[in-house]
């Protein structure tokens, strides 16, 4: 499912984004490639990066 549609960005891009260690909205929308569009993704990255923290420091605990 996209996050971004004006970028093309997935839940999972933000996933690798923020696994890959950017972990602010500015550090992940750097990190996926973002380009400036119509902003009405914000919320919905925020909630991506939330859930991708949750599950990343899952993973990094089963590890
Ligand atoms: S949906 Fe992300 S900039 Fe438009």
């Amino acid at each position: 499912m996209y996050v971004c549609i004006c970028n093309a960005v997935s839940e999972g891009d933000v996933h690798r984004c923020v696994s890959a260690g950017a972990d602010t909205l500015k550090q992940v929308k750097n990190a996926c490639g973002w380009k400036p569009g119509c902003g009405s993704c914000t919320a919905r990255l925020a909630e991506a990066i939330g859930r991708s923290r949750v599950s990343a420091s899952a993973e990094s605990t089963a590890a």
